[in-house]
Protein backbone atom coordinates (compact mmCIF):
# COMPACT_ATOMS: atom_id res chain seq x y z
CA UNK A 1 0.00 0.00 0.00
CA UNK A 2 1.06 3.32 -1.05
CA UNK A 3 2.59 5.63 1.92
CA UNK A 4 -0.10 9.24 1.58
CA UNK A 5 2.20 10.75 4.21
CA UNK A 6 4.37 13.91 3.15
CA UNK A 7 6.30 15.47 5.50
CA UNK A 8 7.17 19.35 5.08
CA UNK A 9 10.31 20.05 5.93
CA UNK A 10 9.91 23.55 7.16
CA UNK A 11 12.89 23.81 9.12
CA UNK A 12 16.11 26.85 8.83
CA UNK A 13 19.01 24.83 7.38
CA UNK A 14 20.41 21.07 6.07
CA UNK A 15 21.49 19.95 9.54
CA UNK A 16 17.80 20.04 10.84
CA UNK A 17 16.81 18.69 7.79
CA UNK A 18 18.48 15.68 7.82
CA UNK A 19 18.35 15.30 10.99
CA UNK A 20 14.46 14.66 10.58
CA UNK A 21 14.45 12.74 7.55
CA UNK A 22 17.09 10.33 9.54
CA UNK A 23 14.48 9.92 12.58
CA UNK A 24 11.30 9.46 10.01
CA UNK A 25 13.46 7.08 7.97
CA UNK A 26 10.83 4.51 6.73
CA UNK A 27 7.92 5.75 7.89
CA UNK A 28 7.29 8.72 5.39
CA UNK A 29 6.31 8.55 1.52
CA UNK A 30 7.58 12.01 0.68
CA UNK A 31 9.65 14.98 2.51
CA UNK A 32 8.56 18.42 1.02
CA UNK A 33 10.98 20.91 0.26
CA UNK A 34 9.48 24.72 0.24
CA UNK A 35 10.98 28.22 -0.42
CA UNK A 36 12.46 28.46 3.17
CA UNK A 37 14.98 25.67 2.89
CA UNK A 38 15.74 25.51 -0.46
CA UNK A 39 16.69 29.20 -0.57
CA UNK A 40 18.74 28.57 2.31
CA UNK A 41 20.36 25.25 0.80
CA UNK A 42 20.07 25.37 -2.93
CA UNK A 43 19.55 22.17 -4.78
CA UNK A 44 22.17 20.43 -2.53
CA UNK A 45 19.61 19.82 -0.16
CA UNK A 46 17.15 17.85 -2.89
CA UNK A 47 20.59 15.44 -3.44
CA UNK A 48 21.17 15.25 0.31
CA UNK A 49 17.48 14.17 0.91
CA UNK A 50 17.80 11.73 -1.90
CA UNK A 51 20.95 10.35 -1.16
CA UNK A 52 18.65 8.91 1.89
CA UNK A 53 16.87 7.22 -0.41
CA UNK A 54 13.81 9.07 0.06
CA UNK A 55 11.27 10.98 -2.26
CA UNK A 56 11.38 14.40 -2.24
CA UNK A 57 8.70 16.84 -3.08
CA UNK A 58 9.78 20.61 -4.29
CA UNK A 59 7.24 23.21 -3.38
CA UNK A 60 8.42 26.40 -5.11
CA UNK A 61 5.36 26.86 -6.59
CA UNK A 62 6.68 28.19 -10.27
CA UNK A 63 4.68 30.51 -11.66
CA UNK A 64 6.36 33.03 -14.97
CA UNK A 65 6.34 32.73 -18.67
CA UNK A 66 5.98 29.50 -20.20
CA UNK A 67 9.74 29.03 -21.45
CA UNK A 68 10.73 30.17 -18.17
CA UNK A 69 8.87 27.63 -15.89
CA UNK A 70 9.52 24.59 -19.02
CA UNK A 71 13.15 25.26 -18.21
CA UNK A 72 12.44 25.53 -14.57
CA UNK A 73 10.68 21.76 -14.22
CA UNK A 74 13.29 20.44 -16.65
CA UNK A 75 15.86 21.46 -13.92
CA UNK A 76 13.78 20.03 -10.90
CA UNK A 77 13.62 16.76 -12.80
CA UNK A 78 17.25 16.58 -13.59
CA UNK A 79 17.76 17.26 -9.89
CA UNK A 80 15.26 13.48 -9.97
CA UNK A 81 12.38 15.38 -7.95
CA UNK A 82 9.58 13.46 -7.68
CA UNK A 83 7.19 16.24 -7.17
CA UNK A 84 7.09 19.25 -7.85
CA UNK A 85 4.27 22.32 -7.97
CA UNK A 86 3.26 25.54 -9.84
CA UNK A 87 1.01 27.81 -9.82
CA UNK A 88 -2.30 26.93 -12.16
CA UNK A 89 -3.10 31.31 -12.17
CA UNK A 90 -0.14 31.21 -14.71
CA UNK A 91 -2.67 29.98 -17.67
CA UNK A 92 -2.56 27.17 -20.07
CA UNK A 93 0.44 28.06 -22.13
CA UNK A 94 2.67 27.96 -19.12
CA UNK A 95 0.92 24.82 -17.64
CA UNK A 96 1.25 22.99 -21.00
CA UNK A 97 5.07 24.09 -20.74
CA UNK A 98 5.48 22.35 -17.55
CA UNK A 99 4.02 19.25 -18.33
CA UNK A 100 6.34 19.79 -21.25
CA UNK A 101 9.03 19.62 -19.05
CA UNK A 102 8.43 17.16 -16.58
CA UNK A 103 10.60 13.80 -17.42
CA UNK A 104 8.83 10.77 -16.81
CA UNK A 105 9.49 9.88 -12.57
CA UNK A 106 8.20 13.92 -12.03
CA UNK A 107 4.70 14.94 -11.87
CA UNK A 108 3.77 18.49 -11.76
CA UNK A 109 1.22 19.73 -9.60
CA UNK A 110 -0.93 22.46 -10.01
CA UNK A 111 -1.69 25.13 -7.02
CA UNK A 112 -5.37 26.14 -7.72
CA UNK A 113 -6.04 28.90 -4.80
CA UNK A 114 -3.75 29.37 -1.58
CA UNK A 115 -5.80 28.22 1.61
CA UNK A 116 -4.56 31.83 2.60
CA UNK A 117 -6.76 33.28 -0.03
CA UNK A 118 -10.49 33.90 0.41
CA UNK A 119 -12.77 35.77 -1.76
CA UNK A 120 -11.78 39.24 -0.77
CA UNK A 121 -8.08 37.94 -1.90
CA UNK A 122 -8.93 36.98 -5.21
CA UNK A 123 -11.53 40.46 -5.61
CA UNK A 124 -8.37 42.25 -4.91
CA UNK A 125 -6.43 40.71 -8.07
CA UNK A 126 -9.86 41.07 -10.53
CA UNK A 127 -11.18 37.65 -9.76
CA UNK A 128 -14.89 37.37 -8.76
CA UNK A 129 -17.13 34.96 -7.70
CA UNK A 130 -16.65 32.04 -5.59
CA UNK A 131 -13.31 30.35 -4.26
CA UNK A 132 -14.55 27.08 -5.23
CA UNK A 133 -15.53 28.14 -8.64
CA UNK A 134 -12.27 29.14 -9.42
CA UNK A 135 -10.68 26.35 -7.76
CA UNK A 136 -12.75 23.95 -10.25
CA UNK A 137 -12.23 26.37 -12.78
CA UNK A 138 -8.37 26.30 -12.74
CA UNK A 139 -8.18 22.70 -12.08
CA UNK A 140 -10.14 21.92 -14.73
CA UNK A 141 -7.31 24.14 -16.70
CA UNK A 142 -4.80 21.70 -15.16
CA UNK A 143 -6.38 19.00 -16.56
CA UNK A 144 -7.18 20.02 -20.29
CA UNK A 145 -2.99 20.57 -20.33
CA UNK A 146 -1.67 17.97 -19.35
CA UNK A 147 -1.21 18.57 -15.48
CA UNK A 148 -2.58 15.87 -13.66
CA UNK A 149 -2.28 16.65 -10.15
CA UNK A 150 -3.57 19.25 -7.57
CA UNK A 151 -2.63 20.72 -4.25
CA UNK A 152 -5.96 21.35 -2.85
CA UNK A 153 -7.58 22.07 0.74
CA UNK A 154 -8.96 19.38 2.60
CA UNK A 155 -12.93 21.36 1.74
CA UNK A 156 -12.45 21.24 -1.68
CA UNK A 157 -11.12 17.61 -2.27
CA UNK A 158 -14.68 16.27 -2.34
CA UNK A 159 -15.80 17.94 -4.66
CA UNK A 160 -12.64 18.01 -7.00
CA UNK A 161 -12.60 14.11 -6.20
CA UNK A 162 -16.41 14.81 -7.88
CA UNK A 163 -15.96 16.21 -10.74
CA UNK A 164 -12.56 15.02 -11.84
CA UNK A 165 -13.01 10.95 -10.51
CA UNK A 166 -9.84 9.22 -9.81
CA UNK A 167 -7.56 10.23 -12.31
CA UNK A 168 -6.61 13.25 -10.40
CA UNK A 169 -4.15 12.79 -8.10
CA UNK A 170 -4.98 15.34 -4.61
CA UNK A 171 -2.90 15.96 -2.57
CA UNK A 172 -3.73 18.13 1.02
CA UNK A 173 -2.22 20.14 3.19
CA UNK A 174 -4.25 21.37 6.53
CA UNK A 175 -4.25 18.35 8.11
CA UNK A 176 -4.67 17.61 11.62
CA UNK A 177 -4.99 14.76 13.72
CA UNK A 178 -7.59 15.23 16.42
CA UNK A 179 -4.11 15.18 19.50
CA UNK A 180 -2.25 18.02 17.43
CA UNK A 181 -2.28 21.79 17.85
CA UNK A 182 -4.44 23.61 14.86
CA UNK A 183 -1.03 26.09 14.90
CA UNK A 184 -1.98 28.90 12.42
CA UNK A 185 -4.59 26.50 9.85
CA UNK A 186 -7.90 27.15 9.72
CA UNK A 187 -11.16 24.86 8.81
CA UNK A 188 -8.36 21.88 9.19
CA UNK A 189 -9.63 18.18 8.59
CA UNK A 190 -7.86 15.14 10.32
CA UNK A 191 -5.87 13.06 8.22
CA UNK A 192 -8.74 10.00 8.11
CA UNK A 193 -11.31 12.50 6.89
CA UNK A 194 -9.00 14.11 4.32
CA UNK A 195 -8.28 10.49 2.61
CA UNK A 196 -12.23 9.15 3.25
CA UNK A 197 -13.02 12.74 1.34
CA UNK A 198 -10.46 11.36 -1.52
CA UNK A 199 -6.87 12.90 -1.26
CA UNK A 200 -4.38 10.50 -2.25
CA UNK A 201 -1.39 12.29 -0.35
CA UNK A 202 -1.53 14.68 3.34
CA UNK A 203 1.01 17.23 3.58
CA UNK A 204 1.50 17.39 7.71
CA UNK A 205 4.52 19.65 9.45
CA UNK A 206 4.00 20.79 12.42
CA UNK A 207 2.11 17.75 14.08
CA UNK A 208 4.92 15.67 13.29
CA UNK A 209 8.13 17.52 12.70
CA UNK A 210 7.30 20.08 16.57
CA UNK A 211 7.47 16.97 18.59
CA UNK A 212 10.17 16.10 20.36
CA UNK A 213 9.57 12.60 18.64
CA UNK A 214 8.18 12.80 15.31
CA UNK A 215 8.66 8.99 14.69
CA UNK A 216 6.28 8.17 17.08
CA UNK A 217 4.23 11.36 15.49
CA UNK A 218 4.09 9.62 12.01
CA UNK A 219 3.44 6.58 13.10
CA UNK A 220 0.86 7.49 15.00
CA UNK A 221 -0.91 9.29 12.26
CA UNK A 222 -0.20 5.91 9.94
CA UNK A 223 -1.90 4.20 12.52
CA UNK A 224 -5.17 6.14 12.32
CA UNK A 225 -5.32 6.06 8.67
CA UNK A 226 -5.07 2.03 8.13
O1 LIG B 1 2.96 22.56 9.77
P1 LIG B 1 1.82 22.38 8.82
O2 LIG B 1 1.24 20.98 8.86
O3 LIG B 1 0.78 23.45 8.94
O4 LIG B 1 2.50 22.53 7.39
C1 LIG B 1 1.75 22.52 6.21
C2 LIG B 1 2.66 22.72 5.03
O5 LIG B 1 1.84 22.79 3.86
C3 LIG B 1 3.47 24.01 5.07
O6 LIG B 1 4.70 23.76 4.39
C4 LIG B 1 2.62 24.97 4.29
O7 LIG B 1 3.38 25.98 3.68
C5 LIG B 1 2.02 24.05 3.23
N1 LIG B 1 0.79 24.53 2.64
C6 LIG B 1 -0.35 24.82 3.38
N2 LIG B 1 -1.46 25.27 2.76
C7 LIG B 1 -1.46 25.45 1.44
C8 LIG B 1 -0.34 25.16 0.67
C9 LIG B 1 0.78 24.69 1.33
O8 LIG B 1 -0.35 24.65 4.59
N3 LIG B 1 -2.55 25.85 0.83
Amino acid sequence: MKNPLIVALDVPDKESALGLVRRLEGTVGFYKIGLQLFTRCGPGIVDAIKGTGARVFLDLKFHDIPNTVRKSVESASALGVDLLTIHLSGGAAMIRAAADGAAPGTLVLGVTVLTSSNRETLHETGIDGAVEDQVLRLARLAAENGVTGVVASPQEVTLLRQVFGSGLTIVTPGVRPEWAEANDQQRTMTPKAAMQAGADYLVIGRPITGLSDPREAAERILGELF
